[in-house]
């Protein structure tokens, strides 16, 4: 018995009471669902295996009815949801217009029954397990205005057909498992407005039929393989207000056209190559609040005008070859001025920093020189590792450790004092492994008290105030398979970055080492488990004293699954007292399965031991 309390009432219009429940009749003008529409969800449902939430509609009777036909009520109030409109073709038919199934784990292909929904504008199958091909029929929903089919596994090339939704204002395809390229028909979609296409398999080079997409406000397509140059014709989008374009195979330079588009607010061009870009073309830009050109081949000097931008709030041009000096301008409120004006009347402290919102910034990695601007603190979260500042009486600064993480690496120079590192990443002291078990998430780098090693981590995310991530991760899942001799111990822990991850041996006795790292990946679920979350991928690049020895690293792919380890070692060779190994993230990967800032970088632990590597251990 369904104790749910019903309200129905009878054609002839008399109330009737009957024990608990209130019954209520449609009369003959009710309305109605479109028959084959009925058809048509009844069997996607069934094929999906999901019912509909109590009181959102009536599978088994008219689809049509609850909060489908409320106009007051959101497509989020329920899960799977339906929406219908009666008031479309006939006051006595209705149609249905939204369909949306959110991370219920369903798995199978995408079912043709679909086109069945002739009157659907909005199509939402996100965070499932949904494979095989993006069909083609999926073309003649030509009403659809929304599609998002993002974070399932699907295959296959992009349908040309979906350049038949000309309604369409919003397409997400994101991380999926496409090949091919983007069809040039979706440059005739020119009411598109949003585009996903991060981490979906697509590659190649952006079509130039792009240049009619001239109402796109946010595109998001890193981790994409595309190819070529960045278009000079995204310049002429001027309604963009997010582009994302990281962790592709892009050339530089970054059109000069993009200083037309002033009303960007989130920026992001990363991992170019080839051509070198200077900063001149943000100079209008004064709607940013997200700016990062990292490892982008960006040259010249920090333009001090961008301390003009008010809503500025992360500023990432990490990786790059800025040169000079670190402008004293960069904050639009010197602090300077406030302690000056504080002198007369103020009591209870210093004014606080309140009025500024650059929040993050972050310089690593260029070539800056001198010394720093007076607002350069320990108040502000900065990072400054791998430039060539000047470190002496006229420059004193607050982070301990900063003077040893420059590019010349001065600390313990010629006077070398070691000859092994071994470290458990993220975890507690273990044999002779020693503690590396505290998060540098806001302090972005820790140099030991011995001078011996150090860590920096560098990677934001991209959110407004750009948050850091916690940089250590613990095993919750089930312990790591570990075939070789090394105590599986050291992989319950590992130390993680959403950017880049640097240890330093300082003050080396110089000559050949042998580099081992050990790896096993304790964030992803199974992948063999059939949901969405199972689908992350991480990736990342190996540098080992500058030099690239592994491009694309995927700890899973190479151990053969998630919770298996897997161990690589290196020859380098120490000649300046210093060692540096550097997981870089280069835009590669899924950014966000299961959780934000789940990619990027990820260790266990590491060795450092003289001579040359013992084939014997490699693994
Ligand atoms: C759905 O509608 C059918 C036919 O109108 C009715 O028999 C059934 O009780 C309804 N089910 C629910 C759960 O409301
Ligand atoms: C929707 O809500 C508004 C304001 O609460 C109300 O006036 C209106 O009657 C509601 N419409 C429907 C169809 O329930
Ligand atoms: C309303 O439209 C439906 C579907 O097109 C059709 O089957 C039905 O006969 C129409 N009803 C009226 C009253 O025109
Ligand atoms: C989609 O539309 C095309 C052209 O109108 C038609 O040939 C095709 O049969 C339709 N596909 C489906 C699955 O209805
Ligand atoms: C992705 O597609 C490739 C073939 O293009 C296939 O080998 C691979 O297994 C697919 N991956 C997933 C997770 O389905
Ligand atoms: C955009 O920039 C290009 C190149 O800098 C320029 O020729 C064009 O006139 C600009 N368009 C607008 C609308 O400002
Ligand atoms: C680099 O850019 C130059 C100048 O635009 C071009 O001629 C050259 O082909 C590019 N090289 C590569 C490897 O893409
Ligand atoms: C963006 O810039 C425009 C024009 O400069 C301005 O009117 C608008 O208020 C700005 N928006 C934000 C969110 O700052
Ligand atoms: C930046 O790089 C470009 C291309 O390599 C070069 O022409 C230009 O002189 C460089 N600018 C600075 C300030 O180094
Ligand atoms: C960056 O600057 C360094 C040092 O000045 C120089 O060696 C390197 O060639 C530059 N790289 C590019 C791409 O301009
Ligand atoms: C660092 O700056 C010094 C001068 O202060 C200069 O001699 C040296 O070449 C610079 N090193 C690098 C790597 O740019
Ligand atoms: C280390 O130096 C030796 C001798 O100069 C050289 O043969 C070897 O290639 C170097 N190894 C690496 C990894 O750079």
């Amino acid at each position: 018995m369904n104790s749910t309390v019903k309200i129905l009432l009878s054609s002839s219009g008399f109330s009737h009471f009957c024990f608990i429940f209130l019954f209520l009749f449609r009369n003959s003008t009710a309305l109605v669902t479109d028959a084959n529409e009925v058809k048509a969800l009844n069997s996607i449902f069934q094929k999906w295996n999901t019912q509909p939430e109590p009181g959102a509609w009536n599978i088994s009777g008219e689809p049509c009815s609850g909060t489908a036909t409320d106009a007051n009520a959101s497509l989020d109030d329920h899960n799977p949801a339906i929406k219908c409109d009666c008031s479309l073709e006939n006051s006595s038919t209705c149609h249905i217009t939204h369909l949306k199934v959110f991370q219920l784990e369903i798995t199978g292909e995408i079912p043709e029954e679909l086109v069945a929904l002739q009157f659907l504008i909005h199509l939402e199958i996100n965070q499932n397990y949904f494979y095989g091909p993006l069909p083609a029929f999926i073309g003649n929903l030509s009403r659809l205005e929304f599609l998002r089919v993002s974070r399932n596994t699907l295959s296959g090339p992009l349908p040309k057909e979906l350049g038949k939704l000309k309604q369409l204002t919003y397409l997400a395809i994101a991380s999926n498992n496409f090949s091919g390229t983007l069809p040039p028909e979706l440059g005739f979609l020119d009411k598109l407005e949003k585009i996903f296409i991060d981490s979906s398999g697509v590659r190649g080079e952006i079509p130039s039929t792009f240049a009619n997409l001239r109402n796109m406000k946010i595109m998001w397509a890193y981790d994409c393989a595309l190819t070529g140059k960045i278009p000079e014709f995204i310049g002429n989008w001027n309604k963009l207000t997010t582009l994302r374009f990281g962790g592709n195979s892009l050339e530089g330079p970054i059109p000069s056209s993009f200083s037309n588009l002033t009303l960007l607010e989130k920026l992001q061009i990363t991992d170019l190559h080839n051509v070198s870009s200077s900063l001149d073309f943000i100079k209008n830009m004064k709607n940013l609040t997200y700016l990062s050109l990292r490892n982008a081949l960006i040259n010249g000097s920090i333009p001090s005008y961008i301390g003009k931008y008010k809503s500025l709030q992360t500023l990432d041009l990490s990786f790059n070859n800025l040169s000079g000096q670190i402008p004293s301008a960069l904050f639009s409120i010197d602090p300077l001025t406030q302690l000056f004006l504080g002198n007369n009347s103020l009591s209870g402290g210093l004014p606080q920093q309140k009025g500024v919102k650059l929040q993050t910034i972050d310089f690593s990695y260029n070539y800056l020189s001198g010394s720093f601007p007076k607002w350069v603190t320990n108040d502000v979260t900065l990072n400054l590792v791998g430039n060539n500042f000047t470190f002496d009486s006229s420059n004193i600064s607050d982070f301990y450790g900063l003077n040893c993480l420059q590019r010349y690496f001065p600390c313990n120079r010629n006077t070398p004092r070691y000859s092994h590192i071994a470290i458990n990443s993220g975890g507690k002291k273990f044999r002779d492994y020693e503690a590396d078990d505290r998060d540098i998430g806001e302090t972005s780098f820790v140099v030991l008290n011995s001078e011996k090693w150090a860590i920096s981590n560098v990677g934001f995310l991209f959110t407004e105030g750009g948050q850091a991530f916690n940089t250590l991760a613990q095993n919750s899942g089930t312990k790591v398979i570990n075939s070789k001799t090394t105590p599986p111990d050291l992989y319950q822990t590992s130390r993680k970055s959403i950017g880049s991850l640097r240890y330093y041996g300082l003050g080396l006795e110089n000559g050949p080492y042998n580099v081992s790292l050990f790896f096993a990946e304790i964030v992803y679920e199974d992948q063999d488990s059939r949901k969405w979350g199972s689908l992350g991928r991480r990736v990342f690049d190996i540098y080992i004293q500058g030099t690239r020895r592994w491009k694309d690293f995927d700890i899973s792919k190479e151990a053969g699954g998630v919770r298996r380890a897997i161990r690589k070692s290196f020859n380098a060779n120490v000649t300046e007292n210093h060692l540096e190994i550097h997981l870089f993230w280069a835009g590669k990967g899924t950014c966000c399965i299961p959780g934000d800032g789940s990619y990027g970088p990820l260790i266990s632990a590491l060795s450092v031991t003289p001579g040359k590597l013992c084939d014997f251990f490699e693994s």
